[in-house]
């Protein structure tokens, strides 16, 4: 277990998930090094709930980070929890191919590639 899957495992503990009762943090290393974490955040309305993955990088791109090498994602599930579709397309548009690694509570680890979680993406380079 690297220091980034302990953060998100970490964040965890501040979900705000009394509607799922689904805890989820997550951690993004940005290019200096620096890790942002954060917890998925549910509120009343259902619809307005954010994502652990995009609370910890929203939370990086207003701290100044812009370039990004890996973000992991610490859930309680045996198959471990990969980033909503949502999550997915902010996750290729502000930190592109990174690796994203899965990690659940008995330390069981599993690593993906952006490209592969979002195949044929829309994104910025379409609009020429
Ligand atoms: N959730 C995340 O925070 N990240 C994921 O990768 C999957 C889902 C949250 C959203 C909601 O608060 C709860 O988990 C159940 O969907």
């Amino acid at each position: 277990m690297d220091g980034l899957m302990a953060a998100a495992l970490a964040a965890r503990a501040n979900a705000l998930a009394p509607f799922s009762g689904f805890r989820v943090g997550a951690a993004v290393e940005d290019d200096n090094g620096r890790i942002h974490t954060g917890c998925n955040i549910e509120n009343a309305s259902f619809g307005l709930t954010i994502c652990a993955e995009r609370v910890a990088v929203f939370k990086a791109l207003s701290e100044g980070s812009r370039a990004f090498r890996r973000l992991a994602v610490a859930a309680d599930s045996d198959r471990l929890t990969p980033p909503c579709g949502a999550c997915r397309q902010i996750l290729w548009e502000f930190c592109g191919n990174i690796e994203v690694v899965l990690v659940n509570l008995t330390g069981n680890t599993e690593s993906h590639r952006m490209s592969d979680l979002l195949p044929e993406p829309f994104d910025a380079s379409l609009l020429r």
